[in-house]
C-alpha cells in the first residue's frame, strides 16, 4: 500500500470542530496547501466530514473514499465503504499517496497506520467539540518540521507543523 498521511488543522488544544464545521478558515491553507498536497491523490474522510463539503460531494481531482456504517448512504464523486477491511483493500489499489482528511472519528482510527502528519497549527484556542491526538505527546510521533508563524488574511496566526511517525502499524497485523 502507499503511503498514508493525516491532514488537518488543529488548535492549541489540538481542537478541529464544532457543530459539524472547522474552527476556522484559513484561505491561504484550503486553496495552496491543501490542495497542492492532496491534488490528483487518494483521500479518505468519514461520512459527517463529506457532508461539511460543499454540495456534499467527494473533491474533485481526488479519489474519495467515504466511510460510513450506512448500507444505503450514497454521494457524488466519491466511492462509499463501510468498514476499515472494506477501506484498507481499496488502498491495495491505490497507485496515489492516501491522505485521511477528517474527521476526529477517522483520524482517530486510522492515526496508527499513517506514515506523518500535515498539521497546521492555529495559534489560537476555540470552542470545540472534535479533538485529534496531541501529536507532540503520542508515543511514536516526533515533529520533523516547523514553518515560521504566518498571519491569514483571515487575521489568524498559524504555522505548518510536520510529524513523522516512527511506528507505523500495517492493517491486519
Ligand atoms: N480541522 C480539520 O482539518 C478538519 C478536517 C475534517 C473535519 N473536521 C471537522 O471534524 C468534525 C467531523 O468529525 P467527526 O468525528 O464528527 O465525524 P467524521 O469522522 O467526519 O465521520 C464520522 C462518521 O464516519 C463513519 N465511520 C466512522 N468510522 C467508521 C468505520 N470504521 N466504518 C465505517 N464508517 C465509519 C460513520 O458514519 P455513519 O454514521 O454514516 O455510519 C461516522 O458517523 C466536523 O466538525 C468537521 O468540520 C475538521
Amino acid at each position: 500500500m502507499k503511503d498514508m498521511w493525516l491532514i488537518y488543522s488543529a488548535d492549541e488544544n489540538w481542537a478541529i470542530g464544532k457543530n459539524g464545521d472547522l474552527l476556522a478558515r484559513i484561505p491561504e491553507d484550503l486553496k495552496d496547501r491543501f490542495k497542492a498536497l492532496t491534488i490528483n491523490k487518494t483521500v479518505v474522510m468519514g461520512k459527517k466530514t463529506l457532508l461539511s463539503l460543499p454540495g456534499k460531494k467527494g473533491l474533485p481531482g481526488r479519489m474519495n473514499y467515504v466511510l460510513s456504517r450506512s448500507e444505503d448512504f450514497a454521494c457524488e464523486n466519491a466511492v462509499v465503504l463501510h468498514s476499515l477491511c472494506e477501506l484498507f483493500e481499496k488502498l491495495e489499489e491505490s497507485n496515489a499517496d492516501i491522505f485521511v482528511i477528517g474527521g476526529g472519528d477517522i483520524y482517530r482510527q486510522l492515526q496508527p497506520y499513517c506514515k506523518g502528519a500535515f498539521v497546521t497549527k492555529i495559534l489560537d484556542r476555540f470552542d470545540a467539540d472534535t479533538y485529534v491526538d496531541n501529536l507532540d505527546k503520542a508515543s511514536g510521533w516526533v515533529k520533523t518540521k516547523e514553518s515560521d508563524v504566518m498571519h491569514s488574511i483571515a487575521g489568524i496566526d498559524f504555522q505548518y507543523v510536520d510529524y513523522s511517525n516512527n511506528n507505523v502499524k500495517k492493517y491486519g497485523e
